[in-house]
């Protein structure tokens, strides 16, 4: 099956990227968040975004108002009933997702293939509570969506070849570089990220170097675009504590056990660049 027409459920920064890059690859998108203030965000934001993309010349004027006719905003999932494929960015909460799950299985058409955007939850338990589990997959995209290549598509127990498949080829139309992981916490790119900010949030707090001698270790050392403890600041202090929670509870190897230091700022109420301090100051 080609995918046309997809429904994104949940419009924050993740539903709203996502939705963009549907529409920048010619794809009719619904846009549905129950919190009706949340669609007009989305809107100003979409509509940003497209204008960028008219600004660097990388699309028209014309093109930009095509992508804005094939775009509708609901806060009732039945509008989007006909898609040929329904991603859920919702907040991280198991109940909350089955809950999505759960209504979509009586909606949508037998063939459509249900997708959640989770960054840590197991897909084979989201899917416990939908009819056709074997049309059910992960499709993590990547902070900002419009940016970030990566789309990495998680395989749940029950997830049929053809489904994983037809995924990829939707990934691939939207210019992303796809690969497959199996159901199992942190699915590849946070299993091996994650634990590397771990450790330099470790490193500095045994003193091993200054933030900025480690943060310039892994740039020029490891040409990573930008040092681990100033992507922890990005990603959220919270955020990282919880992959590593979630990563520790499942393996139980103390390789994977949060940063001391990271539940310290998080006490602290340094998160990170949200709350304006973190490894660095952004008050300033
Ligand atoms: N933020 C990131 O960097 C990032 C990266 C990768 C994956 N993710 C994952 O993507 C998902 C969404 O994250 P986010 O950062 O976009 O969250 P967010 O808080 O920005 O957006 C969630 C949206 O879902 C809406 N919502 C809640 N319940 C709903 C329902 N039943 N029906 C429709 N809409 C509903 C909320 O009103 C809100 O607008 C999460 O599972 C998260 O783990 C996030």
């Amino acid at each position: 099956m080609e995918i046309k027409k997809v429904m994104v459920v949940g419009a924050g920064t993740m539903g709203s990227g996502i939705a963009q890059v549907c529409l920048t690859a010619g794809l009719n998108v619904v846009i549905c968040d129950t919190f009706a203030p949340q669609l007009d965000r989305a809107k100003a934001g979409i509509e940003k975004g497209l204008g960028k993309l008219v600004a660097k010349e990388k699309m028209t004027e014309a093109e930009k108002a095509a992508c804005l006719t094939r775009t509708s905003y609901t806060t009732d999932m039945a509008d989007g009933a006909d898609a040929d494929l329904v991603i859920e960015a919702v907040l991280e909460k198991l109940e909350a997702k089955q809950d999505v799950f759960r209504k979509l299985s009586d909606l949508v058409r037998e063939d459509a293939i249900l997708a959640s955007n989770t960054s840590t939850i197991s897909i084979s338990s989201i899917g416990s509570v939908i009819k056709n589990p074997e049309r059910f997959l992960g499709t993590h995209f990547f902070n900002p969506v419009p940016v970030m290549k990566l789309l990495e598509i998680i395989r749940g127990l029950r997830t049929s070849g053809e489904t994983i498949e037809t995924i990829k080829a939707f990934g691939k139309k939207l210019g992303k570089v796809c690969i497959v992981s199996k159901d199992s916490a942190g699915f590849i790119a946070n299993r091996i990220g994650s634990p590397m900010l771990n450790a330099a949030a470790n490193a500095y707090d045994l003193g091993i170097g200054s933030r900025e001698d480690i943060d310039a270790a892994m740039q020029f050392g490891w040409s990573h675009p930008m040092g681990p403890l100033a992507l922890i600041d990005l990603v959220g202090v919270d955020v990282q504590v919880a992959v590593m929670e979630v990563l520790y509870a499942e393996y139980g190897d103390p390789y994977y056990k949060p940063a001391p230091i990271l539940k310290r700022m998080m006490a602290a109420g340094m998160l990170g660049r949200k709350s304006g301090k973190g490894f660095y100051d952004y008050t300033k």
